[in-house]
């Protein structure tokens, strides 16, 4: 594997290590920024590396800035112009993951948002599988996801993830791959940093965006590979904790995640206990669009390198 060598910080390509913050940063002791999570694939055969939805992507971070009061002075276009030509300079010919982020920068003591400094830097690490395994095995967390009206669960706000940290290393110290996390309200939300649909009765249900979630992205696109692919029904509903435990299948979905398939919660076996049909399908599918092999989604993967393009 290669390593990464650049970042765009304080407005410049510069060398990774010369992309550094102090120590009294606000955004470092109060967690105040916000960010996204962006995938490029590896194309061996068209010599090419895809950037996934990468513009849906930098409107989230946008919308993120906004809630925030984070003032991101680069527009959309601006924002996947970056992107291509910090890969381009990165060279990358594998997958890789790229991290835009926006962060109160200022040394002081003070928390708030406004009469604040931002700063933006990007960057982008080779990267292979979040989740390791085929299939995993998830529980429900006894801790509950952050609600709406105690911090923004819409946007990708740093302070955030301590939230999907606790969740995580709470399955993980305990055996488990995932954590299934439940909103305020009792009912299933998402995953420490994925979502989550279940199969009932041959249709996908998934929790609604008033359910605490990320409005996702790979969520979205599972919704319509299902309809417009497989002619499976999607629908967006609370789903309550012991309709996990009767589910024909599950998995998670998230730009890290992927698709990955649940074959067990709180030890119970999902479905057969093996990866579900429907599931399986939906994988095979999204790993076939995000890398830029099915002509009639192309338009969704932005190819970084102009002389190597098929
Ligand atoms: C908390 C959380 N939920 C859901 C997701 C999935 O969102 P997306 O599909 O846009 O990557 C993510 C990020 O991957 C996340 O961090």
């Amino acid at each position: 594997m290669t390593s990464n060598r650049f970042a765009f910080f304080n407005g410049e390509f510069v060398p990774i290590e010369q992309a550094q913050v102090s120590v009294m940063t606000a955004a470092l002791n109060y967690g105040l920024g916000v960010f996204e999570g962006i995938r490029a694939y590896w194309n061996a055969d068209d010599g090419q590396l895809y950037v996934f939805h990468l513009r849906e992507h930098m409107e989230r971070l946008r919308r993120s800035c906004n809630i925030m009061f984070m003032n991101l002075p680069y527009s959309v276009d601006e924002l996947y112009d970056l992107t291509v030509e910090l890969l381009r300079r990165e060279a990358f010919r594998e997958d890789a993951y790229i991290r835009p982020l926006v962060f109160k920068s200022d040394h002081t003591i003070a928390v708030r948002l406004n009469n604040m400094t931002d700063a933006f830097v990007l960057y982008a690490v080779p990267f292979g599988q979040y989740i390791p395994g085929t299939a995993v095995r998830a529980c429900v967390s006894s801790w509950r996801r952050i609600e709406d009206n105690i911090m923004p669960s819409r946007a990708k706000v740093s302070g955030g993830y301590v939230n999907s940290a606790l969740a995580k290393t709470e399955a993980l110290l305990n055996g488990y791959d995932e954590a299934i996390v439940l909103g305020g309200d009792g009912q299933v939300s998402e995953a420490s940093a994925a979502n989550l649909y279940i199969v009932r009765n041959g249709a996908l249900i998934t929790p609604p965006i008033t359910s605490d979630i990320l409005e996702g992205i790979t969520r979205r696109v599972v919704a319509h590979l299902a309809q417009a692919e497989l002619g499976v029904p999607v629908i967006e509903r609370p789903i309550d904790r012991t309709e996990l435990y009767v589910a024909e299948e599950a998995f998670f979905c998230g730009t890290g995640a992927e698709v990955k398939p649940i074959i067990e919660i709180d030890r119970r076996p999902v479905g057969s206990g093996a990866v579900g049909e429907i599931t399986a399908r939906l994988a095979e599918l999204y790993s076939a669009v995000v890398r830029g092999c099915l002509p009639a989604y192309r338009a969704w993967c932005t190819p970084v390198y102009i002389d190597e393009g098929a």
